[in-house]
């Protein structure tokens, strides 16, 4: 058979790099995204550019996200997985005592929803063709209130998103998993973050291929792994 071919964004560092890695070793081609060509470059020469693709691409720029999807289809013939990964996170508050200026904000909400939404969108006809599998990463602060924070709002949209998504893949035969991590010991993280129980990039990246590695005929719809010892 033919290796499966996987689309990962945020391939540059942290979850998707070690997705792309474990995916890489496990037998997918895979398909590199982060903003820019040039932070997945070195990545996909190590894996071998026969196996691996570099692309640039801002996940909120619906010509380049859908022209990344485009490239990976012509390189390889084929999509059968997307990992919608990108994200970024600051501090907010709502009363303005702490956290980002509001103008900051814009950029985290476009990545984090509408980049994971046109990432979907951009993929899914290709993976309709490929009975495929598309895994979104949520996050924890997806699942429980996070006292002035947007970015747990954000994480919310793509609860729902990805069960959006789902209802409306039922009758084609594509696969859809939120995976929702607690936290991980990436540059993401705050120091606050950084001293509590931490998982490492890999052992999301196991629960992905945990998904990815299913029967076509299983739908792992979520998976929640937060580091032993985390609250909620
Ligand atoms: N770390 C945690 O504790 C934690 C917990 C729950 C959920 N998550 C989620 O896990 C995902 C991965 O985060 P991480 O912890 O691995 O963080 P990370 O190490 O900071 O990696 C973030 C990745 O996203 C890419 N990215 C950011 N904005 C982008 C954009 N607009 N377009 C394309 N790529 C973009 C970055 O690439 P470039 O900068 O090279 O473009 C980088 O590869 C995120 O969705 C995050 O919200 C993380």
């Amino acid at each position: 058979m033919t290796d499966r071919v996987l689309l990962v964004t945020g391939a540059s560092r942290g979850i998707g790099e070690a997705t792309a890695r474990l995916a890489a070793g496990s037998g997918f081609r895979v398909a590199l995204v982060s903003r820019r060509a040039e932070s997945v470059s070195a990545l996909a020469t190590e894996l071998g550019t026969d196996r691996a693709l570099a692309l640039g691409a801002d996940v909120a720029d619906w010509a380049a996200i859908s022209g990344a999807v485009a490239a990976t289809v012509e390189k390889f013939g084929r999509l059968d997985a997307v990992f919608a990964n990108a994200g970024s996170m600051l501090g907010t508050s709502f009363f303005g005592t702490e956290g980002e200026d509001p103008e900051r904000w814009r950029d985290m909400v476009l990545t984090n929803v509408y980049g994971a939404a046109i990432t979907a969108r951009a993929a899914l006809p290709e993976l309709a063709r490929t009975g495929g599998h598309l895994v979104l990463t949520g996050s924890v602060a997806g699942r429980h209130i996070r006292r002035a924070s947007l970015y747990s709002a954000t994480k919310w949209a793509v609860t729902g998103m990805a069960g959006a998504i789902r209802e409306e893949a039922v009758g084609t035969g594509v696969r859809v998993t939120l995976v929702n991590p607690g936290i991980v010991d990436t540059e993401m993280i705050t120091r606050e973050m950084r001293a509590k129980p931490k998982l490492a990039a890999g052992d999301l990246a196991r629960a992905v291929l945990y998904a990815l590695d299913q029967p076509a005929s299983v739908d792992v719809n979520e998976i929640v792994v937060r580091p032993t010892g985390q609250e909620r």
